[in-house]
């Protein structure tokens, strides 16, 4: 038996590395999954988190076809490297929208059907929200805020029955990390502090284990809170 058997489950960003391990895993374990993303994965559904009425058709649609929502993973999110100097409004508001404003509205649209699942929200923040990253403004400010709006759902849906965590994971082994290049003239030497003491990278697959936990009911006490999967890079 599954800890997601019976549940439906909702995940932005699932074409990406996490999101797509996040909806394995849970699939893996009983749930079934709407898998959403720019270009819809699969079997899946279009959702572009920045856009309100997009956010609004994809949860309509999981309710017409499964009639439930019980999981909310919101994973989908962008990250731009610059030197402060160099970051133009439009690249500003560009991550912005994606990590943060698309956390808030996919969770919006789906915080009624939780209500009647007393379901769960897992959000992707990272440790970027936790402990600046330099050229890496942007990100780490958004990052920061999906703590916040985290936390703030957490106390205003706790007594409806309704979970809302996150996850802060380092460097996790996707698209999003290869392609991922540091300004010119970077200063290596301010970028090794966030280093793992367990001298690797973290597997998309051991990511999706920490929502699968904060989402399923091992966790029914846990609330507002961050996990931080970082091998002790923090500690
Ligand atoms: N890879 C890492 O090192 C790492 C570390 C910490 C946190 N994270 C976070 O994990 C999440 C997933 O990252 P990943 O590593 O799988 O990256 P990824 O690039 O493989 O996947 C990100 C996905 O988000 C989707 N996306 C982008 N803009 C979107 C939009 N407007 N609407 C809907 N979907 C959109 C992309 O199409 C892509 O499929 C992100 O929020 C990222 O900030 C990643």
């Amino acid at each position: 038996m599954g800890r997601f058997d019976g549940r439906v489950a909702l995940v932005s960003g699932a074409g990406g590395g996490i999101g797509s391990a996040v909806a394995d895993r849970l699939a893996d374990e009983g749930a079934t999954v709407v898998r959403t993303d720019l270009e819809a994965p699969a079997g899946g559904l279009v959702c572009d988190v920045t856009d309100s009425s997009s956010v609004t058709a994809a949860v309509a649609e999981t309710l017409d076809r499964h009639g439930r929502l019980d999981v909310l993973a919101n994973v989908a999110g962008i990250g731009i490297a610059r030197c402060i100097e160099d970051v133009t409004l439009e690249e500003w508001k560009r991550v912005l929208d994606v990590n943060l404003t698309g956390t808030f509205l996919l969770s919006q649209a789906a915080v009624p059907a939780l209500r009647s699942s007393r379901g769960a929200i897992v959000n992707m923040a990272s440790v970027a929200g936790l402990r600046a990253a330099p050229y890496n403004a942007a990100y780490c400010a958004s990052k920061g805020g999906v703590i916040m709006l985290t936390k703030s759902m957490a106390i205003e849906l706790a007594s409806a029955g309704v979970r809302v965590n996150a996850v802060c994971p380092a460097s996790v082994d996707t698209d999003f990390l290869r392609n991922f290049a540091l300004p010119e003239g970077a200063d290596m030497a301010l970028l090794t502090r966030g280093r793992s003491p367990m001298g690797r990278i973290i597997e998309p697959g051991e990511v999706a284990a920490a929502v699968a936990y904060l989402a399923s009911d091992d966790a029914a006490t846990v609330s507002g809170t961050t996990l931080v999967i970082d091998g002790a890079a923090s500690a």
